[in-house]
């Protein structure tokens, strides 16, 4: 480098020291906010909270205050934010390997097909990476399974839904939503799915009686989470297992938000020990290091799926399968079913006590960790968001699903003592609220 090169490179590295330093008074949470909404899209609604750290059931905003989280990102932070555990695994693996496509095999794929097939009790597992990925590759698999084993005439294959589901924002999955905001102008839609109300056997079994002949597979949430944390009346998921086999249609479990122990067992469906045809899994499968899911199924129904016939370059790959490993290792070593089941049913109670002093909300509704409370106000009323607002001033981030529905879902790690002080949280915001 010459001297006049060597004195424009100082010259810049200070301009860029300086610029950093003069930022960092104006790069306060208001900068941050400003910069998403300038340049990114505004396909959300965010909290007004910048957060740049987390640590277990902790995060902070750049000023440096601390919140509990109470969302854990949908879910997908079961096992705690930055877990030194899965960081261990995602830096050790990153330095080896990150990606070699499935067009060569590596050595961590059929490790972690082995640990995630045996750990939920299935012959074979397909890899991908988004939760939506994941719902569509069922969606397919389910296709093609009705036309090649269980005889479907070409094209006429249907896959029976839910109202009011949510399996991601895919095309064809916002087919089959009655969410408004997830469904409009985004047609012409994907046919081939018929919806039927949640928790309502009789629909499912009349359904059946009329056209079983053509259905693939029921595809259903054990609970409904993002509708509002809807569960169905006991014994239905068994129920709708039993009337699958009955009626030779595949049973899909979606449980992207209910897996890998947030309901207080492994997979909800556990709760009434049945076992769907098809797993979907997703968000803490990775313990929310890294964009990792997974459809499971006996090979009678993944081996309908042959070479060049659906796949991802991302899925499957050795830094996803080894963050995957290290997550799932977690949920066991820590007893983490065992946890959300028996600090579930504390949250509840403790919730319910407010109730007494309050008419502000008036139900709470759940199962292990994943619970919803709801404001006594209407649907479209900004309530329930206004107190997600106070919450927040108080030190607890939790966010509205639909109108005046809560949800209320820390990370799983979370102590006896921490889960107290956050309805002490809960309990002083609820009461201070003015409309
Ligand atoms: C039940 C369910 N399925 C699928 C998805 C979509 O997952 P992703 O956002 O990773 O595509 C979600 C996301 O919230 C979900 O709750």
């Amino acid at each position: 480098m010459g001297e006049a090169e060597d004195y424009n490179y100082f010259a810049k590295f200070v301009k860029i020291k300086n610029d950093m330093s003069q930022n960092t008074e104006t790069r306060n949470s208001q900068y941050y906010i400003d910069l998403e909404h300038e340049h990114g899209a505004h396909n959300y609604h965010p909290l007004p909270v910048v957060l740049e750290r987390g640590e277990g059931v902790h995060v902070w905003d750049v000023e440096g205050k601390q919140y509990y989280d109470f969302l854990s990102a949908y879910s997908a932070v079961n096992q705690g934010h930055s877990h030194l555990k899965i960081v261990q695994a995602l830096t050790d693996q990153a330095q080896k390997l990150a990606l070699t496509s499935r067009a060569f095999h590596n050595s961590t794929l059929g490790v972690y097909e082995k640990k995630i097939t045996e750990l939920f009790g299935f012959d074979k597992v397909l890899p991908m990476n988004s939760g939506a990925e994941a719902v569509e590759t069922a969606v397919k698999l389910a296709r093609k399974w009705a036309y090649e084993k269980k005889g479907v005439a070409d094209n006429h294959a249907k896959i029976v839904v839910c109202e009011n589901n949510f399996h991601g924002r895919t095309t064809t999955i916002v087919s089959f939503s009655n969410d408004p905001e997830a469904h409009h102008n985004y047609g012409p839609f994907t046919p081939g799915f018929i919806k039927i109300p949640y928790s309502d056997i009789d629909a499912l079994k009349k359904v059946f009686e009329t056209e079983a002949e053509n259905i693939a597979a029921f595809l259903v949430e054990p609970i409904q989470g993002e509708a509002g944390v809807f569960v169905p009346h006991d014994g239905y998921l068994k129920q709708v297992s039993e009337l699958c086999k009955q009626y030779n249609v595949l049973f899909i479990a979606d449980e992207v938000q209910t897996g890998i122990a947030r309901t207080g067992r492994l997979i909800a469906c556990h709760h009434e020990d049945v076992q769907p045809d098809i797993l979907i899994l997703g968000k803490a499968l990775s313990g929310g290091m890294y964009p990792v899911s997974a459809v499971l199924a006996n090979n009678e129904i993944m081996n309908v799926i042959h070479p060049g016939q659906h796949g991802s370059t991302f899925g499957g790959n050795p830094l996803a399968c080894a963050v995957a490993i290290a997550s799932l290792d977690v949920v066991e070593e820590e007893q983490l079913s065992e946890r959300a089941e028996r600090l579930g049913k504390l949250f509840r109670e403790e919730i319910k006590k407010i109730f007494e002093k309050t008419d502000l909300i008036h139900l709470v509704r759940g199962k292990g960790l994943l619970n919803a409370i709801i404001i006594n106000d209407s649907q479209d009323s900004p309530t329930a968001w206004n107190l997600c607002l106070d919450l927040m001033k108080n030190g607890l981030l939790a966010k509205p699903t639909h109108g005046n529905i809560i949800r209320l879902a820390p990370p799983l790690v979370i102590s006896e003592e921490q889960l107290l002080d956050c309805v002490r949280i809960i309990e002083k915001t609820v009461l201070e609220f003015q409309k």
